[in-house]
This record gives structure tokens, C-alpha cells and sequence, in this order.
């Protein structure tokens, strides 16, 4: 694996691998790599013929009150990791490469960015779609694998790439979880074992939903509540949102069908996790 630090030699190794006619996959991450990161990782590599992994902590998709500093740096783990499954390049700049003074340019999916997350996380989507475009453009990928994981994400990067043309095909990779059921994140790092525990009630809420579903609930709210309802009984948790949407406008549903997605945000002591569900149900009210 060889480690490139500059846009400069990435763009030129990049541009000689389409040259050669190479189909390049690409998975961009902001470190702090554990087994979900590595499945995206995996995938990307069947799909093409050079894999190139980026490690970027991104921070124009962190808020004023949302702790840049704190989030995890473990590089050299990291790099150790993605050498052992082989992959080509890991492209690892550093800020002012990406964001050199006087950076003014930004891309923002309009509306899609400010439900869910973005009515709490106001500037995030824009610092994504900003950095994810930027590393596009780098990378010249023909492939980019995200994770469900970031399920939101992963709709507006689609949308994104829809709406500016970009030729790229984006895959998105299933939720990796611990046996608990909790989904696999960076921030999973700063629990013990206690907090794990409590953690699981994220999945088990969504668990619950789908229960309630193949046992013929159809009304969102009533799946809403009761999620709700669970979450609210383990000590340390603040819900920020449950959302029941479909997949691609991210508008609420009312009556279950279709393809819809469960969606929810919440505070664990001090640690704010995410997760999602993403269902079809065959049968049309
Ligand atoms: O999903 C992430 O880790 C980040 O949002 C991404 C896509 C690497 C952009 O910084």
C-alpha cells in the first residue's frame, strides 16, 4: 500500500490509472477504522481494479458545539489496518491541503440537508457534500462505497452526484453491528462495557419497530411512540428524532408501506449515536 499526502501526486496516480484503464473504487473515511469501515473496504475492492482509501477528518461537516478536537485519531492503526487487506493507496492530506486559506467554495444539497441531521446538525451535510466532492475530484473514482450506517449520507451523496453529473456509481454497504446488535461506529470507543449495554437499545428499539410491523401495525406515529417509549426507559438516553421516511426524499411516512426507512438519533450519556432500518413490505394499503 503506498501512502500519498499531497492532491498534487494523488490526481497524477489517478489520472495514469484511468489512463491505463483502470477502474478505480474508492472509500473515503475520516479514520478511526474498525470492522464497518473494513466491509466497505472489501467491497470496494471486488468491485474494481485499484482501491484507493482516504483519511481525512473532515472539519467543515463539524458544528460550533460539536467537538472536532475529540474525535478519535489512530493513523497508524489505521494504516496498518488497510495494508493488511491490501488495499493500493490510502490518501491522507492534511487541511490546508484541502482547505488551503482563503477557501471559499462549497456544495450543498439543498433541502435534503436540513431534515433529520441537518435540523440538528445545521452545516454538516454542506461540510460532507463539500469534502466528498473535492475528494471526487482528486480521485477521479468510477466507484464510491458508503456505508447504511450513515443512511442519510448516503441519499444526499446519490442525490449529489445525480444532479451534478458526476460519473461515479455509488454502492452502499449493510450496517456492520457487534453480536449485541449495536451498529459498529468511532464513537462506540468511548463506552465501557456498561454504556455498551445501554447503547443496544438504539437497535432493539428498531428491532421492536419491525416486530410491530410484521405484526401489522401500519401507523408510523404508533411505531414512533412506542420506539420512543422503549428508549426513554434506559437511564442516560435524550432521543433527539425517530423518522420514518421514505428513501429518497427523506419525507415522513404516515401509513407504513412501500420502502420506508426508521431512522433515529440519540444521546447516550455524552455520546450521540445514530442508526437505521431500511424495510419493504411487499403488501399496498
Ligand atoms: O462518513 C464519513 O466518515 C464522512 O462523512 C466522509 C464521507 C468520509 C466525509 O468526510
Amino acid at each position: 500500500m503506498k501512502l500519498i499526502k499531497t492532491v498534487n501526486q494523488m490526481q497524477k496516480v489517478a489520472t495514469l490509472a484511468k489512463k491505463a484503464g483502470h477502474k478505480i473504487s474508492f472509500v473515503p473515511t475520516m479514520g478511526a477504522l474498525h470492522e464497518g469501515h473494513i466491509s466497505l473496504v472489501r467491497k470496494a475492492k471486488k468491485l474494481g481494479d485499484i482501491t484507493i482509501v482516504s483519511i481525512f477528518v473532515n472539519p467543515t461537516q463539524f458544528g460550533p458545539n460539536e467537538d472536532l478536537s475529540k474525535y478519535p485519531s489512530t493513523f497508524d492503526g489505521d494504516k496498518r489496518k488497510l495494508k493488511e487487506i491490501d488495499v493500493d493507496y490510502l490518501f491522507a492530506p492534511n487541511i490546508d491541503m484541502i482547505y488551503p486559506k482563503g477557501y471559499e467554495t462549497y456544495i450543498t444539497v439543498e433541502k435534503l440537508s436540513l431534515t433529520l441531521e441537518g435540523e440538528f446538525r445545521p452545516v454538516h451535510f454542506r461540510g460532507v457534500t463539500t469534502v466528498v466532492t473535492k475528494l471526487f475530484n482528486i480521485i477521479q473514482p468510477d466507484i464510491a462505497v458508503f456505508g447504511q450506517k450513515d443512511f442519510q449520507q448516503a441519499v444526499i451523496i446519490k442525490k449529489m452526484v445525480a444532479d451534478i453529473n458526476y460519473p461515479v456509481k455509488i454502492v452502499v454497504t449493510p450496517i456492520v453491528r457487534e453480536k449485541s446488535g449495536l451498529a459498529m461506529s468511532s464513537r462506540n470507543r468511548y463506552f465501557n462495557v456498561e454504556q455498551r449495554e445501554r447503547a443496544c437499545v438504539l437497535y432493539k428499539s428498531l428491532i421492536q419497530a419491525k416486530k410491530m410491523i410484521a405484526d401489522g401495525e401500519r401507523s408510523a406515529s404508533k411505531i414512533r411512540q412506542s420506539m420512543q417509549r422503549l428508549i426513554s426507559e434506559t437511564s442516560g438516553t435524550k432521543l433527539e428524532y425517530i423518522a420514518i421516511t421514505d428513501n429518497i426524499e427523506l419525507m415522513p411516512i404516515r401509513k407504513i408501506q412501500g420502502k420506508f426507512t426508521i431512522s433515529l438519533a440519540v444521546w447516550l450519556d455524552e455520546v450521540r449515536l445514530i442508526d437505521n432500518i431500511s424495510i419493504t413490505l411487499k403488501d399496498k394499503l
